[in-house]
This record gives C-alpha cells, structure tokens and sequence, in this order.
C-alpha cells in the first residue's frame, strides 16, 4: 500500500513548504535544466498540494500531475482557482499513470518513491511515459547536509535514533515504505540513465529539540503513521523524557542547513 498524504493535506504547506526564496530558486533551476519552453510538457507523479508544481503552472508551462490523495490535489486547486492555467491533474496512482507512451518532455518527482512499495514500477512508468529526448528531475526527500550550528552532528540525529530503540523496545520496528536514494539511483544507473547532481538552493532550518518533539507529538512525519496508537502515546511519553535528560532543555538549538538536491537523469527513456 502506498502512503496517501490526505491526513496532513491541510498542514502539509505550513508543514513542509519551501521560503518563497527558495521555492523561486527551486523553480528557475528546474526551468533552466531543462531548457524549457511554451511547448515543455511537465509531469509529476505525487503532486501534492503543488509545492514544487505551483510556481511553474503559475508562469505558464503545461504541467500534468497525479497523486493518490484527492485532499492534496484539493489544497492545489484552491489556489489555481480563479485564475487561468495549463494544469490536469488525475487521481491516479504512480504505479499505473493515465498517460499515453511518451506524453512528457520533463518529469519531475520529489519526495515520493520512498513512500511507494513497488517504487520500481513506478519508475518505470516515468521511463514509458517520458519521450525519448525526455529529462527526469529526481529528488528523493529533504537532505540535510551539514551539521546543526551549536551541538555536533551526533547529538542532532539522536532524537531518531533513540525513537528507533524505544519502539524497538516496545517490540515494533518500524519499516520502510519504499525506496532508498541509493536503490533509485542503482536502477537509474543499470538502465544506462546519465546522472548529474545539482543543488538547486540551501537554506537554513530554524528548530529547537522541542520543536522537533512537536512534529513527532503531531505524528507529522509520515514514519510515524505506522506505529500503533498504544505504541505511539507510550514511546512519545519515553522520547521526551529522554529529549529532557539528553539535552538538558527542550530549548537547545538545532537549526542546521538544508539543501535541495536534484539528480539530472538523462538518455534514460530510449527503448
Ligand atoms: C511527501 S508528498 C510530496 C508532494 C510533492 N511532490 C512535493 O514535493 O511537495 C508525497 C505525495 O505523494 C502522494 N503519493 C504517495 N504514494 C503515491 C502513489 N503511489 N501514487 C501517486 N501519489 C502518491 C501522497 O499522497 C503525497 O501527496
């Protein structure tokens, strides 16, 4: 089963939304990537509430999105509306897309094919549905790639890691969804795709340890969707006790620099 985002669909872009800065930023790379045009035909698998689509419907390109999550693609068609636009989206599931061999210039997938069991599949329906000449635009999920500013880097990821082992203690190991980034780019690689690394934008992250402890309170992360509600209110109890042993305030700063990473996939779409 994939990971439908209809329980988060009205916090989704409080929640995970990019600063307008960074969102222009994310958006002029893509369109200079791909060198695109009026005629550019877009498509995204897992749209969502448009958080990487918006900004280019908004200047004008043909964009055709799916996702699993009515709700989502709801948030996006409120704020389309009234105003004219080149956007279809379909209720529609990635592994099995409503698109005709060959239909896209540029598809773009952000922080989905961890949440997808047969991620395989749904890469290969990208590959079908992507013309020859076609680009791919991947981006796994949200990368982290320095440490926070005041405490070392072993300190920021123990939050995760003691959640692992207090559920592990109350005998649930959470499992993943779907891919991993170096399992996609395996697949990419043995099917003779070219791949280039861009960082289209860095910024910093702003959170405190009770910041953080907020968005596991919240179940806002989609691993923690999994855990039984028995489960769940017990290892939260524990996690914070920890957080307030481990760090000493729930104050402790662990603001820490983020980067939007995409990955370039190109002459992958040749039969
Ligand atoms: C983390 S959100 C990312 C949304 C958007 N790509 C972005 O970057 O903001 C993942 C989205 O993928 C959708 N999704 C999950 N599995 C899916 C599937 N098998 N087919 C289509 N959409 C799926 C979820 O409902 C959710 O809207």
């Amino acid at each position: 089963m994939s990971v439908s985002f209809d329980r988060v669909s009205d916090i989704y872009d409080a929640t995970r939304g990019l600063p307008l800065h960074i969102s222009e930023q994310v958006t002029q790379c893509i369109l200079d990537l791909v060198l695109a045009t009026s005629e550019t035909q877009f498509f995204e698998p897992g749209i969502g509430t448009g958080r990487i689509a918006l900004p280019i419907v908004q200047r004008g390109y043909a964009y055709a999105g799916v996702d699993i999550s009515e709700k989502m693609m709801m948030e996006l068609r409120h704020k389309l509306q009234g105003t004219s636009h080149r956007l279809s989206l379909f209720h529609a599931d990635a592994t099995s897309l409503p698109f005709a061999d060959h239909s896209f210039d540029v598809a773009i997938a952000v922080h989905i094919l961890h949440l997808i069991p047969n991620w395989q599949q749904a890469l290969a329906e990208i590959r079908r549905v992507l013309k020859p000449t076609g680009v791919f635009l991947y981006t796994h999920g949200s990368d982290r790639h320095a440490k926070p500013d005041q405490i070392d880097v072993d300190q920021y990821q123990s939050v995760g890691r003691q959640w692992r082992s207090i559920l592990a203690d109350y005998g649930f190991e959470p499992s993943d969804y779907g891919a991993s980034e170096s399992k996609v780019l395996g697949v990419l690689q043995a099917q003779g795709a070219k791949l280039e690394t861009v960082i289209a934008a860095q910024w910093r992250i702003e959170k405190t340890v009770g910041e953080l402890l907020d968005r596991y309170q919240q179940r806002m992360y989609s691993s923690c969707w999994q855990i039984p509600d028995k489960v769940f209110s017990k290892a939260i109890v524990d996690l914070t006790a920890w957080c307030q042993r481990y760090y000493g305030s729930l104050d402790i700063d662990l603001s820490h620099k983020n980067q939007f990473k995409i990955v370039v996939v190109k002459d992958w779409a040749f039969d």
